[in-house]
C-alpha cells in the first residue's frame, strides 16, 4: 500500500517534469529521503599497500640508501667502492651480520671510500636537510679516525662533483651510531653518496655499518619516517582502512620469502631484510636490486595507518606459498601439522597491535615508542588463494584466534578471480566458516567495470560482508596504463560499491604506488620519481567519493531501478548519501556517454524539518580526451573542479547538464 503510493507520488512528480524537457525527464533520479538509510561503514574507502614498483623501499620509506646494510646476495649491490674496502660478517647485528671494513689502499695517493646509487639515484631538495647516519667503529692502530661523506652529482661540468659534504670523527674502537645533518644547496634528482676514509697510512682503518641517509623532513617527523610528499598524497585521500603489507609479498614465492612480520620490528639495524619477490616476478620488468629492508614494517605501518585515521589492516600468510607460482605435488605449503608458528605469528600480531606493554609482544610495540594500543579490529588471513588447500587451514587460524580473541573480524580470501568456480567454491567455503568479510580482487577490463555497477546489488544480506580489495580498471588493447576513461569507468562502478554499503564494507583500489623507473605492474594510483608526486584520475576519484562518503546510503532510483548503467539508462550511474554530521545530500553521478546528459534529481519524502538550500555545490571530473593522463610533468591535467550553481534546486528538483564523459558529485546542504 505505501509502496504503491509512493509509486503514484512519483509518477505525479515524474509528470510535473515536462517542463526540464525530455531528456531531464529521461533522466529523472529520485530520491528517497524519508528512508533511515544504510550507515556508511567508517572503513571506505581504503588504502591497499604493497612493496611493489618501489612503494616501500625506494617510495614512502624516506630512506635513500640502497643496501644500506650490505645484506643483499651481492653485498656490494648498490655501491661502488674504492680503494681497499671489504665485507666482514662478525657485525654488532647478529641478524644483519655484514659491515664495510675501509682500510688503507696501498699508497697515500689512492683513495678508499664507496658510494651508493640510492633508488635510481638519490634525490635532494634545495635547502632542505639530511640526516647522515652511520654504525662505525676504528679498526686500525688509531683511536680516532675522520670519514667524510658527499652529495655529488657525477654527471657534472663543475669543479666538483660534491655539492655538499659532511665528516665525522669515529672516536671509538666499539660500534657505536654517529649522525650530521647537512643542508643541500641544490635540487637534485640523481645525487650519489660517496664516503671517504679521510687520512690515509697503513695503521689505519674503520669500519662502518647500516650507513642510511634520511630527510630531516618525514611525514610528522619520525626519524624512521616515510617520505612527506606520499605519505601526505596518501592521508589526503581520507583512507577509512590501510591494507599492508601486499598483496603476493604476504604469500612469498617460497614459504621462507613470505613477508614475516616479526622480522619487521624492533630496532632497525636488526631487521633481516628478504629479497621483494617482484624482483623477478616478471622477467620482462626485472629488478634485480629489489629488496624489502623491513625499515617500513609492522610498527610503522601501525603508526602510520593511525596518524591518516585509518583501521589499520594487516595480512598474513596462512601457510601457503604463492599458489601461481607452486605445484602442490611439489610440496611447498605449510601441511596441516606444520601450522602452529604461522597461527602463532598471527596470535602474536594482535598481541603486538593490543596488547599492554606486559606482555611479550605489546612490550615490544612500547620499546618502540607506542605504549597504547593500536585498537587492530581485522586480519586477513591469505591473499589470493584458492583450492582446498586454503579452507582447512583457514579454520585453524580462526578456531585459535576466536578463542583467544573473539572481537578481531577475520578476512578470508575468494582468490584471484572476480567469478568462476574457484570464486563460487570459495565463497561457499567462506559462508561455511563464517569469516567476517571475504577479499574480492578484480583487475578487470573496461566492460566489467561498464557493465558490473550492479554487481553486489543481488549479494546475500546474511554473512560474511565483501571487502574489495583490490581493484582497477585495466585497459584492452595496449591502454593498460592510468588514463581517464579507466578513472571514469571505476567512478560509475564504485556508485555501486556505495549503494550496497550494508554488503561492501571496505574497497581499496590497487596498486597504489609506483616509481616511474621500478614499476613491475600498472595501471597505479599514485606515481612518484625521487621528488615529485602525481595524482593519477584513479585518485582524484577514490578522493571524491572518500572526501564524500557521507554518513547513510539512500534508495536512488531511475524508473525504478538503482541506477548503475542498464538498459534505458543512458550510460548513467548514480548513488546517493546523506552526511548527518555536516547536513548534506550528496549525489554522484558518472555520464558515460559521449553525450551531455539532462538530469533531474528530484528528492522525494523529505523529513518535514528539513528544507533544501537552493544552491548546488557542483565538483566534476572530466577530459575531453579519454586516453589523456596525468603525468610527472603535467600532474594537474585532469583535476577535479567545483563550481557554485545559484539557485540550482527548486521545488526539491534539481535539473542539470552533465557533461559527456564525467564523473559528478552534487552537494545540497539542508537546514533543521
Ligand atoms: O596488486 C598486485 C598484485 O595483484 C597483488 O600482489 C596480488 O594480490 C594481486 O595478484
Amino acid at each position: 500500500m505505501i509502496n504503491s503510493l509512493f509509486n503514484r507520488f512519483i509518477l505525479t512528480v515524474s509528470l510535473s517534469f515536462t517542463a526540464f524537457g525530455t531528456a531531464a525527464q529521461d533522466n529523472l533520479m529520485v530520491i528517497d529521503a524519508g528512508k533511515k538509510g544504510i550507515p556508511v561503514q567508517e572503513t571506505m574507502y581504503g588504502l591497499f599497500f604493497e612493496d611493489i614498483n618501489y612503494a616501500a623501499d625506494g617510495g614512502l620509506y624516506a630512506e635513500k640508501v640502497k643496501n644500506r646494510s650490505f645484506e643483499f646476495d651481492d653485498p656490494f649491490m648498490g655501491w661502488n667502492i674504492f680503494g681497499n674496502v671489504t665485507v666482514c660478517d662478525d657485525g654488532p647485528f647478529e641478524r644483519n651480520p655484514h659491515y664495510v671494513r675501509l682500510a688503507y689502499p696501498g699508497h697515500p695517493a689512492f683513495v678508499t671510500g664507496l658510494e651508493n646509487e640510492g633508488f635510481f639515484g638519490i634525490g635532494v631538495e634545495e635547502g632542505k636537510a639530511y640526516r647522515f647516519s652511520v654504525w662505525a667503529r676504528t679498526s686500525g692502530a688509531k683511536e680516532k679516525e675522520m670519514i667524510s661523506f658527499r652529495l655529488c652529482k657525477n654527471a657534472t661540468m663543475g669543479e666538483d662533483q660534491a655539492f655538499c659534504r659532511g665528516y665525522i670523527e669515529v672516536d671509538s674502537r666499539e660500534w657505536k651510531k654517529y649522525e650530521a645533518v647537512i643542508t643541500s644547496p641544490v635540487t637534485e634528482a640523481k645525487a650519489s653518496l660517496r664516503i671517504f676514509l679521510e687520512h690515509l697510512s697503513p695503521d689505519q682503518g674503520v669500519d662502518l655499518e647500516h650507513i642510511s641517509l634520511f630527510p630531516v623532513e618525514t611525514f610528522n617527523g619520525h626519524e624512521n619516517g616515510l617520505r612527506k610528499d606520499i605519505a601526505e598524497a596518501l592521508q589526503q585521500l581520507k583512507p577509512g582502512v590501510f591494507r599492508f603489507p601486499g598483496g603476493c609479498i604476504v604469500e612469498g614465492t617460497t614459504l621462507e620469502t613470505r613477508y614475516q612480520w616479526k622480522n619487521s620490528v624492533g630496532p632497525v639495524e636488526n631487521r633481516p631484510i628478504n629479497m621483494n619477490r617482484w624482483n623477478y616476478t616478471f622477467p620482462n620488468r626485472l629488478y634485480p636490486d629489489y629488496f624489502q629492508s623491513y625499515g617500513l614494517g609492522f610498527y610503522e605501518y601501525f603508526l602510520f595507518s593511525e596518524e591518516i585515521g585509518a583501521e589499520p589492516l594487516p595480512v598474513i600468510s596462512c601457510g601457503l606459498a604463492c599458489q601461481f607460482q607452486n605445484d602442490p605435488a611439489t610440496d611447498p605449503h605449510a601441511s596441516l601439522d606444520e601450522l602452529d608458528p604461522y597461527v602463532q605469528d598471527a596470535l602474536d600480531l594482535i598481541e603486538f597491535a593490543n596488547g599492554d606493554a606486559g606482555t611479550k609482544w605489546g612490550k615490544i610495540r612500547a620499546e618502540m615508542g607506542h605504549p597504547e594500543p593500536f585498537n587492530l579490529k581485522y586480519l586477513g588471513v591469505g591473499n589470493e588463494q584458492w583450492s582446498e588447500l586454503y579452507p582447512e587451514r583457514l579454520v585453524v587460524f580462526m578456531e585459535a584466534i576466536r578463542r583467544q580473541y573473539p572481537d578481531i573480524k577475520i578476512i578470508g580470501s575468494s582468490g584471484p578471480y572476480r567469478d568462476g568456480k574457484d570464486f563460487d567454491e570459495l565463497w561457499a567455503a567462506m559462508r561455511e566458516l563464517d569469516v567476517d568479510l571475504v577479499d574480492e580482487h578484480y583487475y578487470a577490463e573496461e566492460s566489467f567495470f561498464e557493465n558490473n555497477a550492479d554487481r553486489y546489488d543481488g549479494y546475500p544480506r546474511k554473512g560474511p560482508k565483501v571487502f574489495a580489495g583490490e581493484y582497477a580498471c585495466h585497459g584492452v588493447d595496449g591502454k593498460k596504463w592510468n588514463h581517464f576513461n579507466a578513472a571514469l569507468l571505476e567512478a560509475a562502478f564504485m556508485t555501486g560499491l556505495e549503494r550496497n554499503a550494508d554488503v561492501v564494507l571496505m574497497a581499496s583500489y590497487a596498486p597504489l604506488l609506483a616509481h616511474v623507473e621500478g614499476w613491475q605492474w600498472r595501471p597505479d594510483m599514485v606515481w612518484f620519481d625521487n621528488l615529485h608526486v602525481m595524482r593519477t584520475c584513479s585518485y582524484y576519484v577514490q578522493q571524491l567519493y572518500a572526501c564524500n562518503k557521507g554518513t547513510k546510503v539512500l534508495p536512488l532510483t531511475m524508473n525504478g531501478r538503482p541506477v548503475a548503467g542498464k538498459e534505458g539508462q543512458n550510460q548513467l550511474y548514480a548513488s546517493v548519501v546523506k552526511d548527518s554530521a555536516k547536513n548534506e545530500y550528496i549525489v554522484k553521478v558518472a555520464n558515460l556517454s559521449s553525450d551531455s546528459r539532462e538530469i533531474s534529481i528530484c528528492f522525494t519524502r523529505l523529513p518535514r524539518r528539513q528544507k533544501l538550500a537552493p544552491e548546488v555545490c557542483c565538483t566534476t571530473l572530466h577530459s575531453d580526451n579519454s586516453l589523456a593522463e596525468n603525468t610527472l610533468d603535467k600532474p594537474d591535467q585532469i583535476v577535479p573542479t567545483t563550481s557554485h550553481i545559484a539557485d540550482g534546486l527548486k521545488d526539491n528538483n534539481f535539473t542539470t547538464v552533465i557533461g559527456p564523459k564525467t564523473f559528478a558529485v552534487y552537494k545540497l546542504t539542508y537546514s533543521e
